[in-house]
């Protein structure tokens, strides 16, 4: 525990506003140094916030402490709580006092721009930079407000097995471990829902949330092979009440990250106003409706004008890049070479993804227009369905051969199945899966056959059917896609702190 100085209380940053004029220790990290003349500016952080340390030469103690801090060491630092409208959070600190407490020499992550392979083996570090803590708290209230709504609405949480001797997901996708010396494989959880189902014959309105894994072997923006999913399961639902749980349900989550992390969203520059518009009713369709859609003149029509535009935005973004270039070569100042650095490393980034998008777009335009019923909606027109809607999208009744064995078929058309899919807003694309399940033994009997499935591991949850059947039914939401797109991030892979992704495995 470090030494508390000059008996001044310690505070973290995030009180400071309310203490002006008071003295007050610090105890954080050195995020950045700038020095002007008689004065060293130390931006400090605790993990609360930011606060600006002010350390003049008529200090000679703390000046000479203050000018050898290196980025990242960590320190304590006292002084007197001024208010500035300029400083970030409205005050700043007027240093009496310095002290070192951990040296760091040559901290890798500077902020300077680095490719996001060099972030990625970093991630340990990456952590502390602003970006990254923000998204961090908007996932922590995101759980919060998960956890709140079941409890409100009087769910049990019941914790399901992560290893687990079947697939319930598609074997496609299993991770298998080996369990003691037996012979047979056992695998890692795709999903607690088949646990869940005989919870919820025992106290009605359960859920589950946990690690779940996937050995998805296609690198994409939405995927990762181990991902936290919460999955509510409720007896006597029917489709029509699982559509109406999730969207209160989404409705629920987004209003709690606006009202708790308003300042995280800013930090990352998302626009505020999107999020606002996640109000009752979404938009409904069936799969069907969907197709129709996706095949439309109308949308043909959109595609090829943004198609269009978009190839005009990617002119203008490269002659903004020239333009850049131009001025950090003039740039004199440091401080000015790195701002720009970081505008064009981004600009670069901005240019790289969308002329990547543009290429494969006219295929992408071609697919959904000729796309065909019965086919799994992918990535591609998920993008596209999820663009056209302010709201998330509720898509059911899927075609039986895309979906999972357990789910219910609809009773007028056994082609289909009483599953709800919902997209998220501007090209998300599926946030929630669900169903109502097959309550009926023979019915469910008779799908595990069909799917060649080894019935012996799935007794137990044909009991299920055998000893008080009901209809029932639920979902699951990934939590890092909802991160992804409640923080407007392109990629899932910073919405978790450790990724695991086909390809990487460190740190
Ligand atoms: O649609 P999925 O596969 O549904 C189930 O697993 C059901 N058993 C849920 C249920 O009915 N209880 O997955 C549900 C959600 C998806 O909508 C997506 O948000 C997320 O889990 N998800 C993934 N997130 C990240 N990486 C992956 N590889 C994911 N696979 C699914
Ligand atoms: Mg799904």
């Amino acid at each position: 525990m470090a030494e508390k100085m000059d008996d001044m209380p310690i505070k973290s940053i995030k009180e400071l506003p309310a203490l002006a004029g008071q003295s007050v220790t610090l105890r954080g990290w050195l995020y950045g140094k700038r020095s002007g003349g008689k004065v060293v500016f130390l931006l400090v952080r605790d993990g609360t916030g930011l606060c600006q340390c002010v350390v003049s030469a008529a200090t000679p103690a703390a000046w000479d402490v203050a000018r050898e801090l290196t980025q990242e060491c960590s320190l304590q630092v006292s002084g007197r709580v001024r208010a500035d409208m300029r400083a970030p959070g409205g005050v700043e600190l007027e240093v009496t006092a310095v002290h070192l407490i951990g040296g760091a020499d040559d901290y890798p992550v500077s902020r300077k721009p680095h490719g996001v392979d060099f972030l990625l083996n970093h991630r340990h570090l990456w952590l502390r930079t602003p970006r990254q803590a923000a998204i961090l708290r908007i996932r922590h209230t995101l759980i919060q407000a998960i956890r709140r709504f079941f409890d409100e609405h009087d769910f049990t949480l019941v914790d399901t097995p992560l290893l687990v001797p079947g697939a319930a997901e598609g074997a496609g996708t299993l991770f298998p471990v080996r369990y003691f010396d037996e012979a047979e494989a056992v695998y890692l959880a795709q999903t607690g829902q088949l646990y869940l189902e005989s919870a919820a014959m025992a106290l009605g309105r359960v859920y589950c949330f946990g690690p779940t894994f996937r050995a998805e072997k296609s690198k994409t923006r939405r995927h990762l092979a181990e991902f936290w999913m919460v999955e509510p399961e409720i007896a006597f639902a029917e489709l029509p009440d699982l559509v109406e749980w999730a969207e209160a349900f989404i409705i629920y989550l987004v209003q709690a990250v606006m009202a708790e992390r308003r300042p995280e969203l800013m930090e990352l520059g998302r626009d505020v106003d999107r999020l606002a518009a996640i109000q009752a009713p979404f938009p409904r369709l069936t799969y069907t409706e969907a197709v129709e859609l996706l095949r439309s003149t109308e949308v043909h029509e959109e595609l090829q004008a943004e198609w269009a535009a978009d190839r005009q935005r990617l002119t203008r973004l490269r002659e903004d890049l020239v333009e850049q270039e131009a001025q950090r070569a003039q740039a004199r100042k440091r401080w000015q070479q790195e701002k720009w650095d970081r505008s064009i490393h981004d600009l670069r980034e901005e240019i790289r993804a969308l002329d990547e998008d543009l290429r494969t777009r006219p295929q992408h335009i071609e697919g959904a227009r000729h796309f065909t019923w019965g086919a799994d909606l992918g990535g591609d027109e998920e993008t596209i369905l999820s663009r056209r809607f302010d709201r998330p999208l509720i898509i059911t009744e899927y075609p039986r051969g895309v979906k999972a064995f357990y789910m219910k078929p609809h009773p007028d058309d056994p082609r289909r199945v009483l599953n709800l899919d919902v997209l998220a807003p501007e090209g998300y694309g599926e946030i929630i899966g669900g169903s109502q399940r097959e309550d009926n033994l023979s019915a469910l009997k008779k799908r595990i056959a069909e799917e060649g499935m080894d019935p012996a591991p799935y007794q137990w949850y044909l009991d299920l059917r055998r000893y008080g059947s009901v209809p029932h039914g639920g979902f699951g939401l990934g939590v890092e896609r909802t991160v992804a797109w409640i923080c407007g991030l392109r990629h899932i892979r910073e919405t978790i702190p450790f990724p695991r992704m086909m390809g990487r495995m460190t740190p």
